[in-house]
This record gives C-alpha cells, structure tokens and sequence, in this order.
C-alpha cells in the first residue's frame, strides 16, 4: 500500500513556486484573504494560506468581518479590491454565514482575480476545458497529487462522493476533461444516491467529499482501488490537548489494509489546496502582466 504523502508533495510544490517567486522583478503577486466571523476551522484554514504565502513571497493580507457582516458590505470589499492593482488575487473563506448569498459573493470577484475558481467565468471555463480560467484549488491539488504519484486515471471508474461547488463538481469536471491525468469514466455520488456503497465498490478511484467522519467503511471499497480522502473532521478525542483530532471521511485504518494507495488525514488533500492556491495567485500574478 503506497501513502499518497501530500504533505511532501505540496511542500515541493511550494518550494517551486518560491523559486519562481524569487526570479520576479520587485513587484510580487499579492492576494488577499476575507474571513467572516471566527468558525475555528475556517480560521485554521486562512492561517495555513497566510503562511504558505509568507513561505513563498506571495504578499497577503487578511481582512476580518464579523458574523453580522451584510451582504452589500462584503461585495462592496471585493468591488474595491477589484479595482485595486496592487491585489492580484481575492479569496473570500467559505462557508459564508447563512443570510448571505454565497454564490454572489463569489461572482463579484473579477474572473481574473478570482484564485478560488468558484466564479460563473471560470467554472464555464472549466467545463469548455479553456486553460485560460482557474481551477478550483481543492480539485486542482488532487489532480496534481494522482499526476506526481504516477497514478493513471485514463478510462478508470472514478467514483466522487459529494457535489459541492469546491469540491464535488469542479473535480468531476477535471476527471472528465480529455488529456493526460483525466480522460475517466465519472460516477458522481451525493446524499440522494440510492445504495451508495453498490457504486463506491465499483471504483478504482474514489474521492470522498461529504464531510462526514469515517463515512466510507472498508466494505465500500474495491480492493486495490486508489482513495482521495478530502474530508477534514474533527471528533472528540480527550486524550489530545485541544480535545479532538481530525479524521477524513474514509476509515482510514481499515481501507489501508486493502486499497493500494490512499491519502492520509491530515497531511493528504489539505496542504495540496494551499499549493494550490498560491499557484493559482502566481498565475493570475504572471497574466496580469501579459
Ligand atoms: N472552504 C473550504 N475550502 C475552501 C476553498 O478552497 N476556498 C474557499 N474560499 N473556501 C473554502
């Protein structure tokens, strides 16, 4: 059984776009983070991008508002940042509370600017398998993780777990693009699916994106199959420190015994977005100038 290390593979990556970084002129890419109240996971998850900027030379800032933050304001701060060109990227931290309209928080970011990929231009792009977009960062790092462990995905039965616009959908997207690391024959699973584990045992790829812990049991699985585990759950665990850790959405002691490569929970899926993120600030950085 290999041990898809996404940890290492992104810390690589990172250490290639620093270089890259480094041969620029003086003006570096710069991105700003928006983060809506103080849900620990999502603060968790602005901290990594920060660092993983500071790491590589990408500037960043973080702009906080609060829980009762409206609609209007949020989209007001994504049209000034729009028109600012010192900010080469925008990324506004989901989930949004409820009484906002994501989806339009997301549109209101320039296609250009928009590191997330979650905006109607990029998704379209996405789906007309036009490079010039960007691509979701989560769905884009799984890629990226299949591609550098030499896992062939050309007409193999990958099966999604969730249909998410970050995960779910724009990954299915990628594995149906034609070219090298795609080229797949899709299933895309979701709460409604009827016997989900009759599908799940037929893929010889299978991302898990529902963000339930240890939802997939190892008799869903196909033995020799590959897992993606995207999910990022925290349960209770009194013998840590902080009172919980974090598990995926595989068992993942069980299904090792059995698949031939699976990523871990943490260190899989997770440090591969934030590469991948700051490859898509590097990007927008780079056409911003052409
Ligand atoms: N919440 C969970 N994953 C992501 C992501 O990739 N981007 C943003 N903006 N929010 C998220």
């Amino acid at each position: 059984m290999k041990l898809i290390d996404g940890k290492l593979i992104a810390a690589t990556i990172l250490e290639e776009i620093t270089e890259e970084v480094t041969q620029l002129g003086e003006e570096k890419p710069r991105v700003i983070f928006i983060r809506v109240g103080e849900d620990p996971a999502s603060v968790s998850y602005v901290r990594n991008k920060e660092r993983a900027a500071a790491m590589t030379g990408i500037r960043a800032d973080l702009r906080v508002f609060p829980e009762s933050v409206t609609e209007k304001e949020l989209v007001s701060e994504v049209e000034a940042l729009n028109q600012d060109s010192s900010v080469h990227g925008i990324l506004v931290q989901a989930p949004l509370p409820g009484h906002i309209d994501e989806a339009k928080v997301f549109r209101a970011v320039l296609p250009e600017k928009d590191v997330d990929g979650f905006h109607n231009v990029n998704i379209g792009k996405l789906c007309q398998e036009d490079p010039t977009g960007s691509v979701a960062c989560t769905p884009a790092g799984i890629i990226e993780l299949l591609k550098r462990s030499d896992i062939s995905v050309e007409g193999k039965h990958v099966v999604v777990l969730g249909r998410s616009l970050i995960v779910g959908k724009p990954v299915a997207l990628l594995f149906l693009q034609k070219g090298p690391f795609a080229n797949a024959t899709l299933t895309v699973c979701h709460s409604r699916t009827k016997d989900i584990a009759s599908i799940t045992r037929q893929a010889d790829i299978l991302v898990a994106a529902i963000g339930r812990a240890h939802f997939v049991t190892v008799d869903m699985l196909k033995p020799g199959s590959v897992v993606i585990d995207v999910g990022i759950n925290r349960i209770e665990d009194t013998s840590r420190k902080r009172g919980y850790r974090l598990v995926g959405d595989v068992d993942f002691e069980a299904a090792s015994e059995i698949v031939s490569a699976i990523t871990p929970v943490p260190g899989g899926v997770g440090p591969m977005t934030v590469a991948m993120l700051m490859q898509n600030t590097l990007q927008a950085f780079k056409a911003s100038k052409e």
